[in-house]
């Protein structure tokens, strides 16, 4: 496991600010999307681009969700690294919800209702608020980030996902999106074994998050298909039916590193992506790169001084 430090506070003349220093800079984007956009973003496949828009309209409610159970143990901590880190990835989740808030308004104009999905799961997490114990919601937190950090790592990773964005805007989105679940993968988990969650609980947890989260997941794509008129498209749909549950399909991939949670004693950094994202991060933010003109604080582009 690689244990991540604080940098100094200050490189030449620009004050870094805490989740820099512990190597989770929030970067703030301002992508645009719009009706230019690709319709059919991802493969130029339907089902394919419902079931992402169908993830990214989980987001900013969701993401809100997870900062907010992180938060609700923010007195404990007195480590100034993991307070730190909860700076940034409390800033980087804040700026995920922004953004796809953005993407899923672009998606409702081509008529995918995304917009009407997050208000709805808004409802449902203001009630899981108030009802669920704040140990179970950061728990359920946890296994979300872990959801979260596979997917994404395997976004990174595989080339196929790169080749099938369509869209420029688009690709930008989920790769930075990507990029920063990895860097700030450890914060939840670190928090809860903070807080005395337990294994218990979190396999627990993780088990009953599972179905939820196919089953609201798999609801809502086909709410999706359905507006799009493409829900009995059987021959489209099937395609991407395999290339995601099929033999080297996206789930299936990620089945061993989803297990792993399962494991006693399990930590995210056993996941090592210490290269995968020094990649990436040079593939961006460096001069020419993705995401170097897009970047509104590009002084704090985050050449990360701590590792994540
Ligand atoms: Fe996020
Ligand atoms: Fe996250």
């Amino acid at each position: 496991m690689t244990q991540a430090t604080l940098a100094d506070t200050n490189t030449g003349n620009v004050r870094m600010t805490a989740g820099e220093r512990a190597g989770i800079p929030p970067r703030r984007m301002d992508f645009e999307f719009s009706e230019e956009t690709n319709r059919y973003w991802y493969g130029n496949s339907a089902f394919l681009t419902t079931f992402w828009t169908t993830l990214s309209s989980l987001f900013p409610e969701g993401e809100t969700f997870f900062v907010d159970s992180v938060k609700n143990y923010r007195g404990i901590i007195k480590d100034p690294l993991l307070k730190a880190q909860v700076s940034g990835f409390i800033g980087q989740e804040a700026m995920h919800s922004k953004e796809h808030e953005a993407f899923n308004n672009m998606a409702a104009k081509h008529g995918f209702p995304a917009d009407k999905l997050d208000k709805e799961l808004g409802v449902m997490l203001r009630f899981v608020r108030k009802v669920v114990p704040k140990k179970m919601q950061l728990a359920a937190t946890v296994a979300l980030e872990h959801y979260t950090a596979i997917l994404a790592e395997q976004l990174l990773r595989d080339e196929r996902h790169q080749q099938m964005i369509k869209d420029p805007e688009a690709l930008k989105l989920w790769m930075w999106h990507a990029l920063e679940e990895n860097e700030h993968k450890i914060v939840a988990y670190d928090v809860y074994q903070l807080a005395g969650g337990g294994y218990f609980l979190r396999t627990f947890v993780m088990l009953i998050t599972t179905v939820l989260f196919f089953a609201i997941v798999g609801v809502n794509h086909a709410r999706l298909l359905w507006a799009d008129k493409s829900l009995f498209k059987f021959k489209d749909n099937w395609k991407g039916i395999t290339f995601l549950w099929g033999w080297k399909g996206l789930f299936p991939q990620l089945a061993g590193k989803y297990l792993d949670f399962f494991r006693p004693g399990f930590h995210p950094n056993d996941h090592d992506t210490v290269a995968l994202l020094d990649e990436w991060r040079h593939k961006m933010l460096d001069e020419g790169g993705m995401l170097a003109d897009q970047i509104k604080n590009p002084s704090r582009a985050a050449k990360s001084t701590a590792a994540a």
